[in-house]
C-alpha cells in the first residue's frame, strides 16, 4: 500500500554537535523527526497486517537503528531474521553484491516485511526480493528508512518510506560511510571531503 510520504529538502541546519562538525555538513533528519515518522509508519504497517503473524527480514547493518525502533512500535506477533547484504564498491558507489548471512526461518507461505535503510539505485532490493521470492512466501512488503529516487536504476519502489531524500551522501541512523557514522542518532549530511579523501588514499577503510 502507498502513503503519504515525508519529503525532506532543504532547509536551514539543525545544528551539528561540535563532536561531528568536522564529518558531518548538516542534519538532514533530527532524533524527533525521526521518532515521529517510525510512529506514523509503524501505524501504517500494522493497519495492513492485522491478523496475520509477520516475519520481520532486516538487512544487515545498515537497519538497526531503524529496525529496533520500528518493530518496538509494531503491537503485532511477529518474527524477526535477518540477511546479510554487502556491496563491495568503491566509496560511495555500490558494487557487486555479496550476501554475507542467509535467512534462518522458513518464510514459505508467510507474511514478510523487508527492511532495509536506504533505497538508493534499487540493485540490493531487486536481488533481495528475487531471493525472498523463490523462498514463497504469501506476501511480500517492503519497508526503508529513506528514499533517493533520483538514483534509482532498477525499477522498484518500497510499499513503505519514511522520507523521501535528495541526492546527498547520508549517514547516521544505522547508515555508514566505510563502516563509520552508524552511531550518529540523526541522519546528516557527509561532508564530501571526507569520501574524496577515502578515494585519494585509494582505500575505503581509511584512518580518520
Ligand atoms: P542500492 O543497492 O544502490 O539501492 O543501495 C542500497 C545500499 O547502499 C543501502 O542499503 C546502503 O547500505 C547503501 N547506501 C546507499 N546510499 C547511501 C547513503 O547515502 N549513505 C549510506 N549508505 C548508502
Ligand atoms: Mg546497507
Amino acid at each position: 500500500m502507498k502513503q503519504a510520504k515525508s519529503a525532506v529538502n532543504v532547509r536551514p541546519a539543525s545544528k551539528v554537535p561540535a563532536r561531528w562538525l568536522r564529518d558531518v555538513e548538516r542534519i538532514l533528519i533530527t532524533e524527533d523527526q525521526i521518532a515521529a515518522r517510525i510512529q506514523q509508519m509503524s501505524r501504517e504497517i500494522q493497519r495492513d497486517f492485522t491478523g496475520r503473524e509477520l516475519v520481520v527480514v532486516s538487512l544487515l547493518t545498515g537497519t538497526v537503528m531503524f529496525l529496533a525502533d520500528l518493530v518496538r512500535n509494531l503491537s503485532l506477533p511477529l518474527r524477526l531474521d535477518f540477511m546479510g547484504v554487502s556491496s563491495y564498491g568503491a566509496g560511495t558507489e555500490s558494487g557487486e553484491l555479496v550476501f554475507t548471512k542467509e535467512l534462518r526461518l522458513n518464510v514459505r507461505g508467510r507474511d514478510v516485511l523487508l527492511v532495509d535503510d536506504i533505497l538508493d539505485t534499487g540493485k540490493t532490493m531487486c536481488r533481495v526480493l528475487a531471493k525472498v521470492r523463490a523462498l514463497r512466501p504469501r506476501r511480500i512488503r517492503t519497508c526503508v528508512l529513506l528514499n533517493k529516487a533520483a538514483r534509482r536504476v532498477e525499477k522498484v519502489e518500497a510499499d513503505y518510506v519514511g522520507f523521501e531524500i535528495p541526492d546527498y551522501f547520508v549517514v547516521g541512523y544505522g547508515l555508514d560511510f566505510a563502516e563509520r557514522y552508524r552511531n550518529l542518532p540523526f541522519v546528516g549530511v557527509l561532508h564530501p571531503y571526507v569520501y574524496q579523501r577515502g578515494a585519494r588514499n585509494g582505500r575505503s577503510d581509511y584512518r580518520m
